[in-house]
């Protein structure tokens, strides 16, 4: 039997479906972390590992010298040095598709959450305050124009929400598509200027941290709202707070955060913005379907049949156990 080993706690339909076909070892649960990775990470042949749970290191995979395939859960996969894997002849997964609905649900749900208020609504009626007075008017989604950040699997359905809205859309990504009829901006700062609703769903890592910087939000200007459902990363934490300070922009909707599960006290302490627990996947249904593909792409490996969803940095080229 293939041994396996698993970074961090997951859903039990992965846990279920790997110990099946592998021999399953938990790093987290062993007493003395280096003396196990002595004795066993030479055996070690796949790891499985999550997006919710911070870094893979290249330290650890420096013990895990015949590791083969690292299964990562979560659709983004800043969590894992792809090219580093790529070096090593590692194949890495990830788990895209099965959660493209879901995050797109929640992006729109954060946004009329935002636009709305309706966290701030749902407060304000459990203090008693609607007994004194009507909740304030809030601003709305009517004649807006949205700027999408990305225009990928999960952007692509954001979209095709937000039509049903009858607002006008517009994107920004590396590429202009020629398939789809919304208007491109080369620059974000283009599409921030033209737009005063930004919705971020870009990958995360080195090539999108703070793509949101101060400029961006100075041209999304004062009726502007900013939703975050991608990476803390991308966005410039600071600059963001001081944009919602001086009412450069006008509020937010964040569902991550650069150094999570620390959010900054200055945002907390903020009531013009919502703020999730990276939550944009987090159904029953979504998680079970992503936890599934992670252990399915290990068996499928196991099995020989290779990897179901490799990353574009590690092509999957016929190599196998
Ligand atoms: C992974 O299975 C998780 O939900 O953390
Ligand atoms: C979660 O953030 C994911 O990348 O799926």
């Amino acid at each position: 039997r293939t041994d396996i080993l698993m970074t961090a706690p997951m859903m039990p339909i992965v846990v279920e479906t790997l110990e099946k076909a592998c021999t399953l070892h938990r790093l987290w649960e062993q007493p003395d972390q280096e003396a196990f990775l002595k004795e066993v990470g030479p055996r070690i042949r796949g790891v499985a590992t999550s997006t919710l749970y911070g870094r893979l290191e290249a330290s650890l995979l420096d013990r895990l010298p015949n590791v083969e395939i690292i299964s990562s859960f979560g659709v983004g996969y800043d969590n894992v040095d792809a090219a580093e894997a790529a070096r090593r002849g590692i194949v890495v997964t990830n788990t895209p598709g099965v959660l493209d609905d879901e995050v797109a649900d929640l992006t729109l749900g954060l946004l009329l959450a935002t636009l709305r208020k309706i966290p701030q609504a749902d407060r304000y009626l459990r203090e008693g305050q609607w007994l004194k007075a009507s909740f304030p008017l809030s601003t709305t989604l009517r004649g807006r124009k949205v700027g999408i950040v990305g225009l990928g699997r999960i952007g692509k359905a954001i979209a095709r929400r937000l039509a049903g809205f009858d607002v006008s859309i517009a994107y920004h990504g590396r590429t202009q598509q020629d398939d789809v009829a919304y208007t491109y901006y080369p620059t974000v700062t283009g599409l921030a200027e033209a737009c005063d609703v930004l919705i971020v769903i870009t990958p995360g890592g080195a090539s999108t941290r703070h793509l949101i910087n101060a400029d961006v939000l100075k041209a999304l200007g004062p009726n502007g709202v900013l939703i975050n459902v991608a990476r803390g990363t991308v966005v410039d934490e600071q600059a963001l707070i001081e944009a919602l300070r001086s009412g450069t922009i006008l509020s937010a909707g964040l569902d991550v955060y650069e150094d999570e599960p620390r959010v900054p006290q200055e945002l907390i302490d903020m009531e013009h913005v919502v703020l999730l627990p990276h939550i944009a996947s987090a159904s029953v249904h979504t998680r079970n379907a992503m936890g599934k593909l992670v252990a399915d792409n290990i068996v499928s490996w196991v099995e020989g049949k290779g990897p179901l969803t490799p990353v574009p940095e590690t092509p999957y080229k016929g190599r196998q156990l």
